[in-house]
């Protein structure tokens, strides 16, 4: 078989069930209990050999705010590659964005878990999923599990993963807003916030409820899980975005099961049936017209190869 001269993936938007912070470590970041589910919302990467190592992107779709150039990270994934590797090619790489940018869904990591995927096909490295994950993890703390995808519980900065296996499909309605959040600026004010009270959260307070978690998820129930949704960001997300905290309010007296997704602002409402979810989606188009509303089941497949040849 001759060199691949173009490669398409698939990668998955996230939201996290459960996401519990623990106390910052050396290299800065927050140990986590953190649970990870994929969505059927998709970003497609495309990826052209090119001769000469040039490395060069285009974004189309949904994109805005996204830089071309070395900071985009799926530009960092391909150059990982190439250095780690002695790669001498080059790759044009096409990504169409669907999943919210810096909306807490892992926009960025999916591109960066999908660029690692179509590369290591494009210029035939041969790696197995494993290793690509343990290069995701120089990345970005939730690279490696845009390339697992399905449902996971991790530990660690959220790179120590484990695999749940899904009892039933999850019918989620997302509330997206044109404006994102830092993630780095949310763990601060979470710090800020927690030293301020001097109060701080060990994991072990919150195992528990984490373990029963992870059991409810296995279990053959779309929503059973929901008294156990969680995320400690939340707090720190709605002193940055005020506005977000009436909104989740208002979720909440309406009798839904909400949760902030990763660093935000997203909010993710899950619901029993797939009916209910779509009547959710109708009813907050009118009682949130200042969010976009969408749909999404999980757990949907990781970053995957579409077409290769
Ligand atoms: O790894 P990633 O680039 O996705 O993380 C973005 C930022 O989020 C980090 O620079 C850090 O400030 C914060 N973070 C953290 N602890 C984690 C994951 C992320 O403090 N476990």
């Amino acid at each position: 078989m001759g060199a691949m001269r173009y490669v398409h993936v698939s990668a998955s938007g996230k939201i996290n069930p459960a996401l519990y912070v623990g106390d910052v470590r050396e290299d800065g970041y927050h140990d986590l209990d953190i649970f990870f589910e994929s969505l059927d919302i998709f970003d497609e990467i495309e990826a052209r050999a090119v001769e000469g190592g040039e490395v060069s992107i285009v974004m189309q779709g949904a994109a805005g705010g996204v830089p071309c150039d070395d900071t985009n990270l799926a530009v960092r994934a391909a150059r990982l590659l190439q250095e780690r590797y002695g790669v001498t090619q080059g790759v044009e790489l096409t990504i169409t964005k669907r999943i919210p940018v810096a909306g807490g869904m892992a926009g960025g990591s999916a591109d960066a878990a999908g660029a690692l995927l179509a590369c290591n096909e494009l210029w035939e490295l041969g790696l197995g999923r494993d290793e690509l994950m343990e290069l995701g993890a120089e990345l970005g703390a939730d690279v490696p599990f845009c390339l697992l995808g399905s449902l996971a519980r991790a530990s660690g900065k959220g790179e120590v993963l484990h695999s749940i296996q899904p009892g039933y499909l999850h019918f989620w309605t997302l509330l997206t807003f044109p404006e994102g959040l830092s993630t780095p600026e949310v763990f601060k004010r979470l710090d800020a916030l927690r030293e301020e009270r001097g109060v701080h959260n060990s994991l072990e307070a919150t195992r528990e409820a984490a373990d029963t978690l992870e059991e409810l998820l296995g279990q053959p129930d779309n929503s059973a899980f929901a008294p156990y949704m969680a995320n400690d960001l939340t707090e720190a997300v709605c002193a940055l975005r005020p506005e977000l905290g009436e909104i989740l309010e208002r979720i909440s007296d309406m009798g839904l099961a909400r949760i902030v997704s990763g660093a935000g602002p997203t909010i993710a409402i899950l619901s029993e049936d797939y009916e209910t979810a779509n009547a959710v989606a109708n009813h907050l188009i009118e009682t949130v017209p200042e969010a976009t509303i969408k749909r999404a089941n999980g757990p949907a497949a990781g970053a995957h190869l579409r077409h290769s040849e």
